[in-house]
């Protein structure tokens, strides 16, 4: 039989808007978007040996339904393509404190599906995002992502790449939390400070910083 490994064949299903929009609705991004996230994303963007869904998936197995299993599903991890050392948080002055998976920071989970964390509710829901790109810019997920808390809306792109960008919010509100105490157990930062860390945090990085600015 032909095989389809394609990601549009995956995207027939996880998707929910006929033009690849990523839909958001009261404070988070809805459910089964995968591809619409993919589309707006570096690796459906960028050049090079960029990943498709069966990159990093086996879709023969689970990344979060089955119990004896969660996880087998990924087959390829960040550091397969990017640099490790390059990419490593200590090469930044002064360096992050502790250590955090590539994913923790570059696939939140801005999508709600069932329920929000109960802890942390309002930074993280419960399906990771395949966005990938942070934005390190001192903006909330209102003015930078627009998504509302109270209506629906598109996610915004950037208009003459396509790209979407992750907040700070969501990239580090899972451990430090805000001015008004809302996020997680780690220490109080602001946006500003949060931005201060964040830009240019892998300074050993390479790659001209931001697909957006091509
Ligand atoms: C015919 C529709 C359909 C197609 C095509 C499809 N999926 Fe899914 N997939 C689903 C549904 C339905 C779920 C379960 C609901 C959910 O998690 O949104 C799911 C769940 C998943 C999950 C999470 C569940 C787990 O434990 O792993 C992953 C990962 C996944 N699919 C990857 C893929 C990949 C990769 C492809 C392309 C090879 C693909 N899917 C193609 C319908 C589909
Ligand atoms: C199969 C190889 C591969 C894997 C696995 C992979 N990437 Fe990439 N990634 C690429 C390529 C290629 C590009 C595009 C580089 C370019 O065009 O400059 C890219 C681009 C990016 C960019 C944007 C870079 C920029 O210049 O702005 C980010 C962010 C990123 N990847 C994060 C991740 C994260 C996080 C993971 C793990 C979840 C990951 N990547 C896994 C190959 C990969
Ligand atoms: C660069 C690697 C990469 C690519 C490309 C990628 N994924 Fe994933 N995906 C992951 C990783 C890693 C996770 C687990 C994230 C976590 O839980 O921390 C994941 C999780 C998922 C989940 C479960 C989300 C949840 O939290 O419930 C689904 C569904 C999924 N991927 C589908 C897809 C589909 C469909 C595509 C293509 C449109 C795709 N992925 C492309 C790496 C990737
Ligand atoms: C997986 C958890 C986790 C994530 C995600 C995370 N951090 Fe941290 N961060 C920590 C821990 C643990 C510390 C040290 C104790 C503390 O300050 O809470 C820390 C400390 C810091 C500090 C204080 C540094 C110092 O020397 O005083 C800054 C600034 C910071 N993080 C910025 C960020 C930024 C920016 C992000 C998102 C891009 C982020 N963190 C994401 C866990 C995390
Ligand atoms: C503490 C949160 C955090 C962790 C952990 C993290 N990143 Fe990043 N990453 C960021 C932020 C914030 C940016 C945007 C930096 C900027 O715009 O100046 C970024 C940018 C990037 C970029 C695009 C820009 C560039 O310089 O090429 C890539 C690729 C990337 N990270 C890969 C990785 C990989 C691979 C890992 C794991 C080894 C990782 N990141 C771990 C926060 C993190």
């Amino acid at each position: 039989m032909d095989v389809d490994s394609s990601s549009e064949l995956c995207g027939r299903c996880h998707t929910r808007d006929p033009y690849n929009r990523i839909m958001a609705s009261n404070g988070y991004i809805r459910h089964h978007e995968q591809y619409d996230e993919f589309r707006h994303s570096p690796h459906a963007i960028g050049e090079g040996n960029v990943p498709g869904c069966n990159d990093c998936h086996d879709a023969h197995a689970s990344v979060v339904i089955d119990d004896d299993a969660i996880g087998t599903g990924v087959t390829a991890a960040c550091t397969d393509c990017h640099d490790a050392t390059e990419y490593a948080l200590n090469g930044n002055t002064p360096p992050h404190p502790a250590f955090v998976e590539c994913t923790q920071c570059h696939m939140p989970k801005i999508g709600r599906s069932a329920k929000a964390s109960d802890s942390n509710p309002k930074y993280v829901g419960d399906v990771a995002s395949h966005i990938f790109a942070i934005n390190s810019d001192a903006v909330n997920m209102e003015d930078g992502m627009g998504i509302l808390a109270d209506a629906a809306s598109f996610i915004k792109t950037d208009e003459q790449t396509g790209l979407a960008r992750i907040t700070l919010d969501w990239a580090c509100y899972r451990c430090h939390n805000d001015e008004n105490g809302d996020g997680g157990g780690g220490s109080t930062k602001s946006l500003s400070e949060l931005s201060t860390m964040a830009d240019g945090i892998h300074p050993a990085s390479t790659k001209s910083r931001g697909i957006a600015s091509r």
